[in-house]
Order: structure tokens, then sequence, then C-alpha cells
């Protein structure tokens, strides 16, 4: 693949790809502990045909945002939560775990090699960085890998689902994640389960898909990509506890920022049959920041929460208060912003 040149970026239409950038992270964990990393410049890599990765998946991954302020400085948002949950993902799947001051050292280290490729500010854009970790030992066997590397590369992007414009949703059939299975992680597996249903939905015209819970199908878990909030008639700001969701930064990040709106945020089991209560829903990640749901249907019923064109005043709010303090335009009062 050839490497991108800064100087070609279209700044204002990145939309959400892959480009080669000269610069990524790597790690290597052999003889029980990880040997000291560095920069690489190769965006490929020589493994076995036996690697562990490649027949029993174990392969766990991160993605979080460099953001270009308008003093030219450069954020990161809450590293040390994709740090951690990295090692959590990596201890479902009997991974090594890579230390989370060196994750964050990494991150930075990728930002600042690759700088010229952080969107500018006011483009909408951003360095979406993902940090992964695949076992790599020949075997046939079914067992853990004893060697890893982990990797960090960047690129940048636009919005994943175009800002804060109102899009359809369908609620699918099939599941993500099984019932007390992988779902908490943030491993290949659930993506490539949720490729066929995806497929699906986006042929019909659909962005994506919401599932319900694997064990009853009764209650909403979670998008394909992002977390899932409603708010209320009354303005309260609801989202999913599920032991099969992926915990969400964004959706952490939210639930403070929806107290201090005065929604008085919840974490609870939601009902689908109670999906009217809402009268604003949306899909929230760090891909997806804030994606309101213009409607979403299930088996042949369409609900539209607020407007399939229009955002939702709550929705509003949040998105300006998030993406507000991600780029040290509003407070930070609690510290999530990190300058690289
Ligand atoms: N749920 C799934 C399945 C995801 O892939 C993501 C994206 O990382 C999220 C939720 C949102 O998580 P976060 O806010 O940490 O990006
Ligand atoms: C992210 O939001 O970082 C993700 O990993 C979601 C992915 C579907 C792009």
């Amino acid at each position: 693949m050839t490497k991108a040149v800064a100087a070609d970026m279209d700044w204002n239409n990145l939309g959400f790809k892959y480009w080669d950038l000269p610069y990524r992270y790597q790690a290597v964990y052999k003889d029980g502990k990880w040997q000291k990393g560095g920069l690489v410049e190769d965006s490929n890599l020589t493994l076995s045909e036996a690697a562990e990765d490649f027949h029993y998946g174990q392969e766990v991954f991160e993605g979080l945002k460099a953001y270009r302020c308008k003093d030219g400085s450069v954020n990161l948002f809450r590293p040390e939560m994709n740090a951690k949950r990295m090692q959590d993902s990596a201890k479902r799947m009997c991974m090594a775990t890579y230390p989370i001051e060196d994750f964050v050292a990494a991150v930075k280290e990728v930002v600042k090699a690759n700088q010229e490729f952080i969107p500018p500010y006011g483009t909408g854009g951003s360095l979406y960085i993902r940090p992964f970790m695949i076992g790599t030992e020949p075997m046939v066997g079914v067992k853990p890998s004893k060697t890893y590397v982990f990797r960090v590369f960047a690129t940048p992007v636009g919005a994943y689902i175009k800002g804060l414009t109102p899009m359809p949703y369908f609620v699918s059939e099939f599941d993500r994640a099984a019932y007390a299975g992988t779902g908490q992680a943030k491993t290949a597996g659930n993506y490539a389960g949720s490729l066929y249903p995806s497929m699906k939905a986006k042929g019909e015209g659909y962005a994506d898909c919401l599932y319900l819970d694997p064990r009853e199908h009764k209650y909403i878990d979670e998008f394909g990509g992002a977390n899932f909030y409603g708010v209320t008639k009354d303005g309260q700001f609801v989202t999913p506890k599920s032991d099969s969701i992926l915990p969400s930064v964004t959706k952490k990040s939210l639930l403070e920022i929806a107290a201090d709106l005065g929604m008085n945020p919840t974490e609870k089991q939601i009902k689908m049959s109670d999906f009217d209560q809402f009268n604003e829903a949306g899909a929230m990640g760090t891909a997806a920041v804030i994606s309101p749901v213009g409607s979403l249907t299930y088996k042949d019923q369409k609900f539209v929460p607020f407007s399939e064109t229009e955002t939702g005043p709550y929705t509003k709010k949040l998105y300006d208060e998030l993406t507000g303090i991600q780029m040290s335009e509003r407070p930070d009062k609690r510290g999530w912003v990190q300058k690289v």
C-alpha cells in the first residue's frame, strides 16, 4: 500500500478509512514478558500461517481519537480507560496484558510521530488511533498463545456516521455476542459475527443494527459499534445495563455529563417493548460520537423517537458538551483531557 501524503489529504471529506501513515508503535511479548517496544515504519506484519490469531481468534483492540484544538495543541480523551478496557478484554481472551502507562505512552508517541496527519481544527476530523494485540504463536491445538504483538496505528478520519444526522436503524433478529459470552470484550469475533446482520440491514437501507439481549431478545443491548441511549419524554437519560455490551468510554462520560445537565441519568434494563417511552434516542461511541436514531424498525413497525431529519434538543446539548470538552472549548472540570 502506498504511504499517505499529508499535502494530498482532503481534510473536510475524510470519511472513515485506513491511511498508511509513516509510523506505528510495536512491542512483542515473548519469554513471559513484554520486550522493549518502539516506532516502526512498516505497516505490514509477517506472521506464521499457524499463528493463533488466524485460527482461534486471540485478538483485542481499542479505538480512541486525538483532537486538534483551536490553539493548535492536541488532546486525548481519557486514554487510560481504553488501556484498562484492553487489559480487561485481554484477560477474557486469555492473552497477556499490556501495561496501562505503556499503552498511553505508545499512543502519544504515535500521535506525535504522525502529527501532520491530525486533521486541522474546524474540519470535524480527528486522528483515530487503533491499538490492538494478537496471539502470534504457531499452533494447531486450541490453546492460548505464548507470544503476542501489541501495535498502535493511526488514521485520519471524519465522522463514522455523518455528524448529527439522524439515521434509520433496524432491530436485528441476530445476536452480536452470546449470553455469558464475549460481549464485554473488544475482540474481533464479536465484529465478525455482526457483519452478516449488519450487511443485511445496510442492504435494506439502514445505517446499522440495534441488538437485543441474547438470552431473551427482550431488552435493548447495543448497536454493532456503539452503545444505545434514550431520552424519556421528561428528559431523563437512560442507557442499557447489560453483561453482553461493551463498556463504552463515551457512555460513561455522557452519564456524568447528563447528570450535569439535570437529566437524571440511569443505567437499567430497557424493554424493547418500552421503546416508545423515548422522545430522543441515539448511538454513542468514539467513532460514532453521538448519532441520533432517526427511526428504529422492529418487526415491521417503525418508531420515530424525535424526527427523521432533525436532531432533538437533548441530543444536541449532550453532543455540544462532549465534543466541547474533547476540543478544550468547554471546561474540563473532571480532568478527562490530556495534551499530547
Ligand atoms: N459498543 C461497541 C460494540 C463498540 O465497538 C464501541 C466502540 O468502541 C462502543 C460500544 C463505544 O465505545 P467507546 O465509547 O469506548 O468508543
Ligand atoms: C470505535 O468507536 O472506536 C470503534 O471501535 C467502533 C468501530 C465499529 C469503528
